[in-house]
């Protein structure tokens, strides 16, 4: 390894031959490492994620690219929301936007040539579609699930995969507080029956929900939003997780699940879809809850046993349900939910006082919005920083930012497999330079190392590249500088 030469002989990247420059940013594309011409300056079109949508960065932070932003080609599609296409476009990357998904031999000829795809639900990126993508370094959801990704085939690929798990938190609870009024004034059945033309004035059953005790259950986004919004209307909010969680107001959390039932009038269910959760709602739960109480379920379609909620139902137990998720969902939209779907889905329609909605907890256009920022965000900081913060398929790793005062710093990212004696020789290799700091996790068989080095000189990125390169476990190396 040559001696290194002082901070300042790294040239600024000004656009202007620096062929050096042009080569590491092949990292992207080992194929043509090293045979391209320089494009025009980077510098100049240049956006910070400070400058472009507000986030507070410290005036010296130094942006790290170790390739023109403008060669940095993004495909998106599905009609990703327009706050995201921006926030991409200020970064001076390609963008193609395509409003609707493609046809897989299309989709194949496009993904080949882009470093970065922005899908929705539609898009399948499987192994198949994806064994062409030769540029990828990164997939951004634009959604909350992530199955139409073969996040396994993309990790071990190196290609770090972002979605929006938590966008949509606030619409989620705001639907329940309606549910919450429309099933204490039964005005959903009033509304169906002055639809069909039945004048149907009761007051009996229907109930103001000041002082009601609200159980939520799983007081994660979407509950403690929730708890926020249920006390400013007088509720009392008691809560069960499995975590110990400080209640935000005057909320308290119970020990257990059946205490939350015998307590409160009203039940919300906010829990993931884990095998604990599996029918957490089912025959002794019912029975444990007060006569004439009501439960909603805006989490997922398998916590609740259907079967048994329509017996609660039908025997008064409860007083009115609303239903936003179901154990089978149907693919598009239609007229669908029928016993096809589901056995009983007939039996559930016919219920009194049963509000019944196609999972649209999530769905505004203030979410849309909010998930495009967050996700492009997330492809910003990864493809310029390498930050993995909130990624899918990777381990989170995050160092702070380089500042312009260490002109003579790189930041290497070493994605690889995760097999003994794969740190000695990476710190074999960077151990000719000051490693300033260095992070490394792993997740299942892949590994993400990202380590801050000072005193190299131009002509040693290329080698430490390389030599990274070489390594048996390697999947990916970057160099950003
Ligand atoms: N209907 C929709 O459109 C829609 C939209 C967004 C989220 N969701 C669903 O809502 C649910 C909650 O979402 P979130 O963003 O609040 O999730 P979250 O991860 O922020 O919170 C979940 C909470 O549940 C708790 N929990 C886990 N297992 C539990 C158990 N066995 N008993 C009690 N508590 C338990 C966790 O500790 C956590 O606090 C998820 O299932 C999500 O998929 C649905």
């Amino acid at each position: 390894m040559s001696t290194p030469t002082p901070a300042q002989a790294i040239p600024e990247r000004n656009g202007h031959g620096d062929a050096l420059a042009r080569t590491v940013s092949n990292s992207f594309s080992n194929s043509s490492f090293g045979t391209q011409e320089l494009g025009s300056s980077p510098q100049a079109s240049f956006q910070s994620l400070a400058s472009s949508h507000g986030t507070h960065q410290r005036p010296s932070t130094k942006q790290l690219k170790p390739f023109h932003t403008g060669d940095i080609k993004v495909l998106l599609l599905e009609n990703v929301n327009k706050t995201g296409q921006d926030i991409l476009r200020k970064q001076g990357y390609q963008v193609e936007a395509i409003k609707s998904s493609l046809p897989e031999d299309q989709l194949i000829e496009k993904i080949r040539d882009v470093q970065v795809i922005g899908i929705r639900s539609k898009t399948q990126l499987t192994a198949s579609v994806l064994k062409h993508a030769k540029n990828l370094i990164v997939i951004g959801c634009f959604c909350i699930g992530t199955n139409q990704v073969d996040l396994k085939y993309a990790a071990e690929n190196g290609i770090c995969v972002f979605n929006s798990p938590f966008s949509n938190s606030r619409s989620v609870a705001e639907l329940m507080i309606g549910e919450i009024i429309a099933l204490a004034r039964q005005f959903g059945d009033r509304n169906t029956e002055l639809h069909n033309g039945i004048w149907n004035k009761v007051s009996a059953g229907c109930w103001e929900v000041r002082g009601k005790t609200l159980g939520i259950v799983g007081y994660g986004h979407v509950g403690s939003q929730l708890s926020v919004l249920a006390e400013a209307m007088g509720m009392k909010v008691i809560y069960y997780d499995v975590t110990n969680l400080m209640g935000l107001g005057l909320s308290n959390q119970v020990p257990t699940l059946d205490h939350l039932l015998q307590l409160a009038d009203f039940v919300t269910l906010h829990v993931p879809e884990i095998p604990e959760t599996t029918n957490m709602m089912s025959t002794h739960q019912f029975e444990q809850m007060k006569k004439g109480s009501y439960l909603i379920n805006a989490s997922r379609g398998s916590v609740v046993d259907i079967p048994a909620l329509i017996h609660a139902s039908q025997t008064g137990k409860l007083a009115g349900a609303a239903l936003d998720v179901y154990p089978n969902e149907p693919g598009g939209n239609g007229a669908h939910f029928t016993n096809d779907l589901n056995t009983w889905t007939q039996d559930l329609r016919d219920l009194k006082n049963i509000i019944l909605t196609p999972h649209i907890g999530g769905s505004t256009e203030e979410a849309q919005s909010a998930i495009g920022v967050e996700v492009a965000e997330s492809l910003v900081k990864y493809v310029n920083f390498g930050i993995t913060s909130a990624a899918v398929n990777m381990p989170e790793v995050t160092l702070r930012s380089l500042t312009m005062e260490e002109p003579n710093h790189v930041r290497v990212v070493y994605i690889h497999k995760n097999v003994p004696g794969v740190l000695r020789k990476v710190n074999e290799i960077l151990g000719d330079h000051n490693v300033d700091k260095q992070m490394t996790d792993s997740r299942g068989d892949v590994a993400y190392l990202m380590a801050d080095i000072s005193n190299v000189n131009t002509s040693e990125i290329r080698e430490l590249w390389q030599s990274l390169e070489d390594l048996g476990s390697r999947i990916r190396t970057r160099v950003l500088y």
